[in-house]
């Protein structure tokens, strides 16, 4: 049965008339990738919200589908046009009922591939990097108007982006990432991100202030702050001296509001004494520290041009330790790296199971177009990679339950961030980025609430409240 009409409704015509004003378009964004890529993700819906879009969940009708890349590890340039050919349907059968819908490629892919993009899938209308996002009300209002010649815009001005990025549109939430730095130096052999997102840029730590005091206002009780080298942070103030990481994580402890402090991702050789020191004394600075090592062994080491040797990474762990004896530790690792022999892979377990990581990401090796590694001429099989990923990842495995388990029994500060996966349930992380589901009211949402951990599987855990009830007796 079709629904009674309404008087009241609005004419598809005085619809299109509001449409800029009241936001009735809609924007699509899917972020691929790192945590950097989500907030510049929430940064083009900022950008687009006075123009009238929306977002929306579903790129299937949207005005606007952007999606933001990541070119850092394999398939990542299939898995973009696959996508693009199931929005050509969707883009064709827009154009059918009438309407029109701007396609854009943003991210890393977008950087390091945007000739192949235009020329391979010829209903993109805007190729756009992520040092140049900031132009997209521009780029969108040219696209609208020249229709079927699509935009390519990759420059580097990421000083000027900054600069030109919106205030929210939107509350961002209980937890919320802030870029501070970007771009790297580092030139590890294997990595793409110095060539995709240039060199190492610090905004000045006035800006970030500003933003982190913005977020916390809006609700915010966690801040990760970012950066691809984010622990290479050196953001000039306005008084001519350069901040540490150390010193600004202090200045955001400051601000009221501001419970938790994380950041991500660090390089072991930029881990100074100010930055561990604030482990020892700044509170808010979360016990968890996601530090890549890559590999175990110092020959592989070597050649991934990581300028640390598994020994100096290790005295790096035991100084936060030191500072912060609770710090739980996380890592990256790289298996099958060219001329890897089982011995270099010995090495890696065993570092694996030294410092017993409560959590870890590896990845097979992937030659990325341009890296001087992809040129190397003793290439692990595929077959014999596979076989490590696995090896390591059982050997990650293994500790990470253990460090789960160990929280049994004890009662832990659960930040409660959105809603569980099961009715009457809250999900919220610990000080140690551990995800605990607990049976709680949603009025606990944002809080940060005392929960006695009861189980712990591999990749998360359960608990129950441990406050007190206005009636008293222990909730729920
Ligand atoms: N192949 C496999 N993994 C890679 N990473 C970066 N480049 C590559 C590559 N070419 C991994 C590293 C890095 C993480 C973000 O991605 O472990 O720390
Ligand atoms: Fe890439 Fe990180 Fe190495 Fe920089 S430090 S080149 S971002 S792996």
């Amino acid at each position: 049965m079709s629904p009674p009409p309404d008087a009241l409704a609005p004419t598809a015509e005085a619809q299109a008339k509001l449409k800029p004003e009241t936001g009735l378009k809609t924007i699509h964004v899917k972020s691929w990738g790192c945590q950097m890529n989500v907030y510049d993700g929430q940064k083009m819906v900022d950008l687009l919200a006075p123009l009238g879009y929306r977002p929306v969940d579903e790129a299937e009708g949207a005005d606007i589908v952007i999606l933001n890349t990541c070119h850092i590890r394999e398939k990542a340039t299939e898995k973009l046009f696959s996508e693009l050919g199931r929005l050509k349907i969707a883009k064709q059968a827009k154009a059918e009922a009438g309407g029109d819908m701007i396609l854009a490629v943003a991210g890393c892919v977008a950087q390091a591939e945007g000739p192949v993009i235009t020329a391979r899938a010829r209903h993109v209308d805007i190729v756009v990097g992520p040092q140049s996002y900031q132009s997209l009300p521009e780029l969108v209002a040219r696209a609208s108007r020249a229709k079927g010649e699509p935009i390519l815009m990759t420059d580097f001005p990421v000083e000027s982006k900054f600069d030109s990025l919106p205030e929210e549109a939107a509350p961002r939430g209980v937890s919320a990432f802030l870029t501070i730095q970007e771009g790297c130096d580092k030139f590890c052999s294997f990595c793409v991100v110095p060539y995709t997102r240039g060199a190492e840029y610090s905004r000045p730590p006035g800006d970030v202030l500003i933003e982190a005091r913005r977020l916390a206002l809006s609700g915010v009780r966690e801040l990760t702050l970012l950066g691809q080298n984010v622990n290479a942070y050196h953001g000039k103030a306005a008084d001519g001296t350069v901040w540490s990481l150390g010193r600004l994580i202090r200045a955001v402890a400051e601000i009221p509001g501001v419970e938790r402090i994380r950041y991500s991702t660090s390089h072991p050789d930029d881990m100074d004494d100010e930055l561990i020191s604030a482990h020892a004394d700044v509170p808010a600075l979360m016990p968890f520290m996601h530090l890549p090592v890559q590999s175990g062994s110092d020959r592989i080491l070597a050649r991934m041009n990581r300028k640390h040797t598994a020994a100096q990474y290790l005295a790096v762990i035991e100084r936060l330790r030191a500072a912060r004896p609770d710090i739980a530790l996380s890592s990256d690792f790289i298996v099958g790296y060219p001329g890897e022999t089982e011995t270099d892979f010995a090495a890696t377990l065993e570092l694996v199971r030294t410092v017993g990581f409560a959590q870890a990401y590896s990845f097979k090796y992937s030659p990325r177009p341009g890296t001087p590694a992809s040129t190397a001429d003793d290439a692990v099989p595929e077959a014999v990679k596979s076989y490590r990923l696995a090896q390591l990842q059982a050997a990650i495995l293994e500790g990470q339950t253990r460090f789960n388990q160990a929280s049994v029994g004890q009662v832990v500060p659960i930040l409660f961030d959105r809603s569980g996966s099961r009715p009457g349930q809250l999900h919220g992380r610990s000080p140690h980025m551990q995800s605990v589901h607990t049976p709680a009211p949603g009025h606990l949402l944002g809080q940060i609430v005392p929960v006695r951990i009861a189980d712990a599987r591999a990749l998360s855990l359960e608990g129950t409240l441990e406050i007190e009830t206005p009636f008293g007796g222990i909730a729920p």
